[in-house]
């Protein structure tokens, strides 16, 4: 079982568990004898069962457990106590078992309350606003049920309540740690001259493109989507002129994965101020990497890009030999792109098929008909990647794979998510079956180059409530924080960092740091035995601990975000800043 599934399970045993609590509670106030000691027996085995959740959770990381062994397991204990020592006294009324078996019930909704409302890290100001609101639930529910109320029992309930809540406010209301990085101040920009320049032009504004058939209303650069295709030679330099015509909450181009001086990564409010309309903005920088990047307005970023605004770009190292296409894989208005297209290729030719996931969620991409190696990920090489023959793979929101072959005498097909999007031919094959590539097992391992490590850091991501001033919204978070109070990560020159990210989810977070390519060092404690992976985008799954590491070589102020981009902008972003 993994860590994911094993989360998923606790979750609905608790879920269960109290359910039972409080149906038994319910029987007994409806006098129902026998139901009310069947549902509480059931309800006793739901907790045992919770106690192998918890255990094996806790084997897996304190990070995935933490709560559960320090809240919910005290309260589940506390409420089989209570109720159980109240069922086993068999004489009398049945009824006089409700407040206890109710209290059982919310003991378990306030543990889950705390994992799903607040997460981790485990405070104690969050475990006494649970037990306040228990003591506070089980009070008045003894008021309405019982006739008689012992008002010393009733006064002490009170007084503790109240007590809990006082101080589980206080405790949680201690302001978050993060200073947010400000407006204004940039880096100073770097220039390059001298060199040979490629100019592109950018018009971000509104348009109404064609997909499949049909219009769609979108936002688009030059009146396309994707955007025009950037193409360079390595050692170019680009001179991208970017203009907003109509897009009223501005634009901006963050160059997703080509690691350019921070100046020019596009970032509003940290590396520029965003471009409105009639306003325009010119990024320089040299091409010195080759490979498969993509460029994206990181403005109102969630909207923007999936509305439109993103486009390719390709460095390459010389001129073009045999086929080389990008297919640059989207979800405009819930239709797909790229369209479907078909060339003849002559036998023989080499082919290198770009792919690049532009949307905020995985995609499946296998190609049918030939041998293929994945040449590339993220624009890196990989070291000795081996033909794969009916293997799929998986790509994260944001990343690229490099997909090449020898093209054969016979038809060849992509397929995305079983969608044929390019063709040499006809070809039909399903390939749903396929298996995955695992990246962190291909390609030809190699030692990693550094020996010891200058920081470290463990972002945990999860889901809790945040307050924006008085306004509550279910966030995307890192550590129990969500933007922009989430303390940065403070990095020195030359420095050689490493990050553990650890997902406690139930969804996937595609996580990207700009400006730097980081090595991929393990994935739930097993070490990547492949070709190095240095990657710009990689997926979390629920459950998941990866290690990465980078050098930090790169100055500036850096976003470090989930890349699905409406889980950034309910929290999930924060920043690397070097000292
Ligand atoms: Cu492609 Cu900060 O994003
Ligand atoms: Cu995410």
């Amino acid at each position: 079982m993994t860590v994911g599934s094993l989360l998923v399970a606790d979750l609905a045993i608790a879920l269960l568990g109290t359910a039972l609590w409080l149906g038994g509670g319910a029987a007994a106030v409806a006098r129902r004898r026998r139901l009310t000691r069947w549902l509480a027996a059931a309800a006793v085995l739901a907790t045992a069962a919770r106690a192998i959740t918890i255990i094996a959770l806790a084997r897996a990381g304190w990070w995935f457990a933490a709560e559960k062994v320090l809240v919910a397991a005290p309260l589940s204990l506390a409420g089989v106590a209570v109720a159980g020592s109240r069922l086993l006294r068999t004489s009398g009324d049945i009824r006089s078992a409700a407040v206890p078996l109710l209290f059982a019930g919310y003991a378990g909704s306030g543990a889950l309350l705390v994992t799903v409302l607040h997460g981790y890290p485990p405070s104690a100001g969050g475990a006494l606003l649970a037990v306040a609101g228990v003591v506070g639930a089980t009070a008045v529910s003894r008021r309405v049920l019982d006739p008689r109320p012992s008002p010393a029992v009733s006064r002490a309930g009170v007084a503790l309540a109240v007590a809990a809540l006082l101080t589980g406010t206080a405790l949680t209301a201690v302001p978050g740690a993060a200073p947010g990085v400000h407006d204004h101040g940039y880096p100073p920009e770097s220039r390059t001259v001298g060199e040979p320049t490629r100019q592109f032009t950018l018009t971000a504004g509104t348009a109404t493109v064609n997909v499949g058939g049909g219009d769609v209303a979108a936002w688009a650069f030059n009146g396309q989507v994707p955007g025009p295709e950037l193409i360079a030679t390595v050692g170019d330099v680009l001179e991208v002129t970017l203009r907003n015509r109509d897009i009223a909450r501005g634009v901006t181009l963050h160059w997703h994965g080509y690691d350019v001086p921070n100046r020019q990564d596009g970032v509003p409010g940290v590396t520029q101020d965003a471009v409105l309309p009639g306003q325009e903005f010119v990024y320089r920088f040299r091409a010195d990497q080759v490979g498969t990047y993509w460029y994206h307005t990181h403005a109102v970023s969630d909207i923007g890009v999936r509305k439109g605004l993103y486009g390719v770009l390709v460095v390459r190292p010389g001129p073009a030999t045999g086929v080389d296409v990008t297919v640059p894989v989207h979800t405009l208005a819930g239709r797909p792109l790229p369209a479907p297209r078909t060339e003849r290729v002559q036998a023989g030719t080499p082919v290198r098929l770009r792919l690049v996931n532009t949307d905020s969620t995985t995609h499946r991409y296998a190609l049918a008909g030939a041998p293929v190696r994945v040449a590339a990920i993220d624009g890196m090489d990989l070291r000795g990647p081996t033909p794969l023959v009916d293997t799929a793979v998986l790509i994260p929101a944001g990343g690229r794979y490099d997909l090449v072959f020898t093209a054969p005498a016979t038809p060849v097909a992509l397929f995305v998510d079983g969608r044929e999007v390019y063709a040499t031919g006809p070809v039909s094959v399903n390939t749903d079956r396929w298996p995955v590539l695992d990246p962190l097992t291909y390609g030809t391992g190699a030692p990693v180059p550094w020996s010891r490590f200058d920081e470290r850091f463990t972002l945990v991501l999860d889901r809790g409530l945040d307050f924006q001033g008085l306004l509550p919204r279910y966030a995307h978070t890192v550590n129990g924080a969500a933007h922009p109070d989430i303390p940065p990560q403070v990095v020195r020159s030359g420095d050689v960092v490493t990050f553990r990210i650890v997902n406690r989810s139930p969804v996937v977070h595609p996580w990207h740091l700009h400006g730097h390519h980081v090595l991929v060092l393990s994935r739930d404690g097993r070490p990547a035995t492949g070709s190095p992976l240095w990657l710009d985008s990689f997926d979390v799954r629920p459950g998941e601990i990866w290690e990465v590491a980078f050098r930090a070589d790169n100055p500036g102020v850096w976003a470090n975000h989930c890349h699905n981009l409406a889980h950034a902008d309910a929290g999930m972003a924060l920043h690397l800043m070097y000292s």
